[in-house]
């Protein structure tokens, strides 16, 4: 059986749920279809196919990206929030995955626990994919990958260094897939908020069996030294709104600024790109900045030369379409 063959019918809860050859397949077959979309000549592969998208967060990308790519291969989207649904108050996960699964052909869940998704996809029958967990946003890390590799040719050997929440879903997600291609990944991130010990270790090892490495590293001057990728996300995720006057204390040192920038040395050469899950805080003069005014970016970055956060934001819908068409298509 070849890798498109296996993924077929399969689930997404966390990125290692993929080999690393099919996170390979799944960014090949993203680049195929981001390219077909220029041409708008798609065979609509989705065709006949309903999705159900149950969100308990907020969400502009992930959403709109999976209506978008539905849509643009023939298939449906239909939206669900707990305000519309049953799911975990009158009815529970498995009764609603029995439910959703006898008449949809995939489900997509955003929400907090991890476990609500694991059960969906335990109970469905239909492939279920993770649009964000507290835990985990495997589609961001697709989305992130496919970013780095169409501005460098290629994932082996670039090095990317996260700045910031070194334990949110944004950052683990990123940690693991980074590993399991072969960059060389650094978390700058405080003691207080370091990836647990056994995460650390794995990616440690998966990027060294690709020739690549994977460290946690708390002071983000040294972190950034020849850095081809800085990626930052919010400090306080949602979720997390308590955490706020903690997080913006620890995490004050680990702005993205130009100086932080300059550290890597390659601000001249064509051998940088800044990257942001979005959304961001990143402009004292909007009105969306945190109500402390506190930014994880400043605007010289976010809206500097090399800042590539919207190919990285159109990049959710090609990577999200291949997903859908590599697991649930015709
Ligand atoms: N990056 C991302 O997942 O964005 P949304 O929260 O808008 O979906
Ligand atoms: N870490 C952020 C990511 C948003 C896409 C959050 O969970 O809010």
């Amino acid at each position: 059986m070849d890798v498109g063959q296996k993924l077929q019918g399969r689930s997404l809860l966390q990125i290692t749920d993929l080999t690393d050859d099919e996170l390979l397949y799944l960014l090949d077959l993203a680049d195929v279809l981001k390219q077909e979309k220029g041409t708008g000549d798609s065979p609509r592969r989705l065709r006949g196919k309903n999705l159900a998208l149950i969100f308990e967060k907020m969400s502009t990308r992930t959403r709109c990206a999976c209506a978008v790519a539905a849509s643009d291969e023939g298939g449906h989207t239909e939206f669900l929030t707990t305000q519309d649904i049953h799911l975990g108050k009158k009815e529970s996960v498995a009764d609603t995955a029995r439910v959703l699964g006898r008449m949809f052909d995939g489900i997509l869940f955003r929400g907090y626990k991890q476990e609500t998704v694991s059960l969906l996809a335990r109970h469905a029958g239909v492939p279920v994919w993770n649009g964000l967990t507290d835990d985990h946003h495997p589609t961001q890390a697709m989305a992130d990958l496919m970013t780095v590799r169409e501005h460098f040719g290629r994932l082996g050997g670039v090095k990317l260094v996260y700045v910031g929440d070194g334990r949110n879903n944004v950052a683990t997600s990123l940690m693991l897939a980074c590993a399991m291609v072969g960059m060389h990944f650094v978390n700058a991130t405080p003691a207080a908020l370091a990836p647990d010990d056994a995460l650390v270790r794995w990616c440690a090892d998966r990027a060294r069996q690709h020739g690549g490495s994977s460290k946690v590293e708390s002071d983000p001057s040294i972190a950034v030294a020849d850095a081809n990728v800085v990626y930052t996300d919010v400090w306080v995720s949602m979720g997390e709104e308590q955490q706020q006057a903690e997080r913006l204390n620890l995490l004050q040192p680990y702005q993205v600024n130009t100086a932080l920038m300059e550290k890597t040395g390659h601000m001249d050469d064509g051998q940088l790109i800044f990257l942001h899950c979005l959304p961001a805080f990143h402009d004292h003069n909007t009105e969306v900045t945190l109500d402390t005014g506190a930014l994880e970016v400043t605007d010289a970055v976010f809206e500097g030369s090399f800042s590539r956060v919207f190919d990285q934001a159109e990049n959710k819908m090609h990577t999200m379409k291949s997903l859908f068409v590599a697991t649930a298509g015709n």
